[in-house]
């Protein structure tokens, strides 16, 4: 049976049975805890923690999940996966285990005719958790399994939660017997391998307060319902249901590996080793396209640098197997034929996809070219260091690996190649050392997190914030909360940093790029609250962060809510302005130009898309022109809500990685640009008076960012710089248009007047020299002592020095010393000629006893020796020791 069979049967049995049909989200979702989506309930999170009320008491969904944590096992094992897709069916408050297990049953052992998967209900096994009396009588009882292939197991196996704070149940799941070639008798306790998991049903109740591991963790309490969510791998099902060994070979991810296999000349089946490498690829090619298509960018932090290592693993394993050209964009299209009739985003971001991961292939090939010379001077240098068997050290493999992002199998390839011993034990020392710090970085960071909690408790009295910013500034309502440090408090007072919930607002949180608004509150006792910042940690609460600045407040107290009205206008400009330069590079560049992340601030916005080289100077001309001509059509900017369907209809555009409900809110500039949007705008487009592009760089392999300016700061700019040009044209007494020009000729003149400068003083020194130069005998040693001016460089010192030892007949035993200071410092030169040295006067030999003297340290070769000094005033004291050495 097809993959997309599966999915389909999973779906329409649920439906038939009252469940409403949830496309998958995307694989980002504003989850503090999590990364990426990992399992099929994430996207319904608040529903079963109550803090949304669910559109429906029954749903079913096929996620997309990305887990990274086992990303060592990934083709190693038959089933480790780091994408996958969850089959589930969820109940929120609707039926429980009664209504769970037989749902499953049916769909497992169903006949295939009948629309089920088939499965000889004699070869299932379940499991319950060991207090779990209800589940397991509900197996033996309601389904008719019998008591001997239903396991009792502890929390470890048989309660899940989402290992951090959250939801979470005890829970029984699903096995398939693979037959005793596959490992031992005695059920899923004995062996996992044999006995495969095809289902988790979760029986969702309790909420966690804190996890300290599967097994360690505190109940705060019962979720408000009692809920259903199940996981039923697809991958693995396919894998039963198409008779392979392993979730590599079913048909999707089959067509990659394929892909792989063709490009590298490989054949899959022929050796385990590079059948690891293979599936690597397949699996890891297609978790890329995932992510990239959802908004992710390869980085160096969170989510960008998870991507950035699967792709280098792909890129990597292609090398190992002989592929050395670019490969990253096949395997996107294999990746992406395989999997856009189930997601469609795939196909809309193809290009995008393929433009990031081929700029961040071209990237990591130079990274891989670097480090291959880094690890040539190591291998040198492990060769010179022993006449042995040379080793590289721990410490220079794992500066390779994290310095220069030199993969450590291929360190260990090259070092085989050359020879060389590794000292891996070391390497992975250090490795361990990094890996705990970033584990204790991680724990740092979620026990800062102020518990979702806190501020359900306070919606469950208030309810969601009602947001009235869109049409006013200034709103009336009252303080329903306030917590300090993550604590709820009854008060505050002047002073206190807190953060402030009230039922109604005019103030936007920070979200879709725009920045939260400024402002006050001001309570009806006399209290003053400074608001900083405003941000919504819970969906559906505004919560506003602020300095109680006059008074005490408290709860209940009515407030108002006054929005820093310049502040907010100015970035309302920066938003619409967003909007349109969006749709001008879509225009000018087209389609593939489209947002990947912006920011709005006051008069000034950031604007990110992909591209994979660097927009010309024209295009950004002619956005900026497009943009500003536009402005003068004044055209209204217009927001309206709407249905998903009617604004597909519309042409709006919608960002990927944003999260829209049924209802959108469409926001269009005249006729000309429209995109789902929840940020606020100004009325017209003309209000932007101005927009002004600053720059325009780089930001990580093929994603460009530009900044602009708009209204009285675009203004305010281009004024300065015109004053600027007024200056620069009035000092070189020229008209600005000629600035160019002039400034080209006085960089030529100075360039000749620094020649000839540096002509005249080496021929003044020339010149002067004679009188600088004495001459004498030193016990049979022709001596020249010179000093040079101060300020004359080290550089001509050497020359001169080498010219006046020329000077020295051969035959006569001669040396040259020099000196030349600058501030503090002294430079000192020793040659000495052939005869000199035959008669023991070597250069190197007569600095070292003369460089202490100037309070250096100086050396060299017999002919000549170069030092340096602090002690100027020695100088002559350096010449007497010098004469010293060559008489002892
Ligand atoms: N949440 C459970 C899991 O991920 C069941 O969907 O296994």
């Amino acid at each position: 049976m097809e993959s997309a069979e599966i999915r389909r049967r999973f779906l329409a049995y649920f439906e038939r049975n009252g469940h409403t049909v949830v496309p998958s989200a995307s694989l980002l979702l504003d989850d503090p805890t999590l990364l990426f989506v990992d399992a099929g309930m994430v996207p319904f999170k608040p529903y079963f923690l109550g803090e949304a009320v669910p559109p429906y008491p029954r749903a079913t969904s096929v996620q997309k999940c990305v887990r990274t944590l086992d990303i060592d096992e990934v083709g190693k094992t038959t089933r480790h996966a780091s994408f996958f897709q969850m089959c589930g069916n969820f109940s929120f408050g609707d039926y429980f285990k009664s209504g769970a297990i037989p749902f499953a049953w049916e769909l497992l052992t169903g006949s295939q005719a009948d629309g089920g998967f088939g499965f000889d209900p004699s070869r299932l096994w379940v499991t319950v958790y060991e207090k779990d009396d209800e589940a397991a009588d509900l197996w033996h009882r309601v389904v008719g399994l019998p008591q001997e292939r239903i396991q009792r197991r502890g929390l470890a196996d048989n309660y899940w939660s989402m290992g951090v704070p959250g939801p979470g149940g005890p829970c029984s799941e699903i096995y398939f017997d693979r037959g005793s070639e596959y490992g031992r008798d005695g059920g899923p306790e004995a062996d996992e391998d044999r006995y495969l998991e095809v289902w988790n049903l979760v029986f969702m109740q309790d909420e966690l307060s804190v996890v300290r591991s599967k097994e360690d963790f505190d109940i705060a309490g019962s979720l408000p319902k009692k809920n259903i969510d199940t996981g039923m791998g697809l991958e693995r099902m396919a894998a039963l249901l198409q008779g392979v060994d392993n979730i590599y070979e079913i048909d999707t991810t089959r067509i990659i590996l394929d892909r792989a296999s063709a490009l590298t000349g490989v054949r899959y089946g022929a050796d385990e080793r590079s059948d690891v490498r293979l599936r690597v690829i397949a699996d890891h090619a297609r978790t890329c396209a995932f992510l990239i298509a959802d908004g992710v960018l390869p980085s160096n932090e969170g989510r960008g640098y998870v991507l950035r290592r699967i792709m280098r693993r792909v890129v990597r394993n292609m090398r190992i197997l002989g592929c050395m050209d670019p490969s990253m964009g096949e395997l996107i299209d294999a990746s992406i034929d395989s999997m856009s009739p189930q997601y469609p985003e795939l196909r809309d971001a193809h290009t995008r996809v393929r433009s990031v991961s081929e700029a961040e292939e071209a990237a990591f090939t130079a990274t891989l070219r670097q480090g291959t010379q880094i690890f040539d001077l190591a291998v040198a240098d492990a060769k010179a260091a022993t006449a042995g068997t040379p080793t590289l050290s721990g410490a220079s493999t794992f500066q390779l690996h994290d310095t220069y992002g030199f993969p450590f199998d291929l360190t260990l390839e090259m070092a085989a190649e050359h020879g060389v011993h590794v000292d891996e034990e070391g390497f992975r020392r250090l490795m361990k050392e990094q890996r705990d710090r970033a584990k204790a970085d991680a724990k740092a960071r979620k026990a800062g997190l102020t518990s979702p909690t806190v501020y359900r408790d306070v919606m469950e009295r208030i309810g969601t914030t009602v947001f009235t910013g869109y049409d006013e500034v200034v709103t009336e309502s009252s303080i329903g909360g306030i917590v300090i440090d993550g604590t709820a408090v009854r008060s505050a007072t002047v002073g206190d940093t807190v953060e402030i919930i009230m039922a109604r607002t005019p103030f936007y949180a920070e979200s879709g790029g725009q920045l939260g608004d400024h402002g006050f509150i001001d309570v009806a006792g006399g209290a003053r609250i400074d608001v900083f910042d405003v941000q919504s940690p819970v969906p559906g609460m505004f919560v506003h962060r602020a300095t109680v600045v006059d008074g005490e407040v408290v709860v209940g107290e009515s407030a108002i809510g006054r929005v820093d009205l310049e502040r907010r206008n100015a970035i309302s400009r920066a938003h619409t302005a967003t909007h349109m330069i969006h749709k001008a590079f879509r225009e000018i560049l087209g389609e593939t130009a489209t947002q990947m992340g912006s920011e709005n601030s006051p008069g000034r916005l950031r604007f990110d898309f992909p591209s994979p080289n660097a927009v010309p100077d024209s295009v950004m001309r002619d956005v900026e022109d497009r943009v500003n001509t536009l402005l003068l059509d004044n055209l209204p900017v217009t927001a309206e809500y709407m249905s998903q369907e009617a604004a597909r209809k519309l042409g709006a555009m919608a960002l990927f990685g944003e999260k829209y409900g049924d209802t959108v809110r469409v926001v269009s500039v005249g006729d000309w640009t429209r995109e789902l949007c929840g940020g606020t705008h100004t009325r017209n487009s003309g209000n932007l008076g101005v927009v002004k592009f600053l720059s325009e760089g780089s930001i990580g392999a093929g994603v460009r960012r530009v900044e602009a300016l708009v209204g009285s700061d675009a203004y305010r700019f281009l004024a300065r710089e015109h004053l600027l040009v007024h200056q620069l044209a009035d000092m070189v007494k020229v008209r600005p248009d000629e600035l160019p020009e002039r400034i080209d000729a006085m960089l030529a003149r100075m360039r000749d007047v620094e020649r000839e400068l540096e002509r005249v003083r080496a021929a003044a020194l020339r010149a002067q020299l004679a009188e600088l130069v004495r001459t004498d005998d030193v016990d049979g040693v022709v001596v020249k002592r010179v000093i040079l001016p101060e300020g004359t460089p080290a550089q001509d010192l050497r020359g001169i020095v080498l010219d006046l030892r020329g000077q020295i007949p051969e035959a006569h035993a001669g040396v040259v010393i020099g000196f030349t200071t600058d501030a503090d410092k002294v430079s000192v030169i020793v040659a000495s000629n052939a005869a000199a040295i035959a008669a023991g006067h070597a250069a190197g030999a007569l600095l070292q006893g003369i460089a202490p003297v100037i309070g250096g340290k100086g050396g060299g070769k017999p002919d000549m020796a170069q030092g340096g000094g602090t002690d100027a005033t020695a100088i002559p004291a350096a010449m007497l020791e010098l004469d010293r050495a060559i008489s002892r």
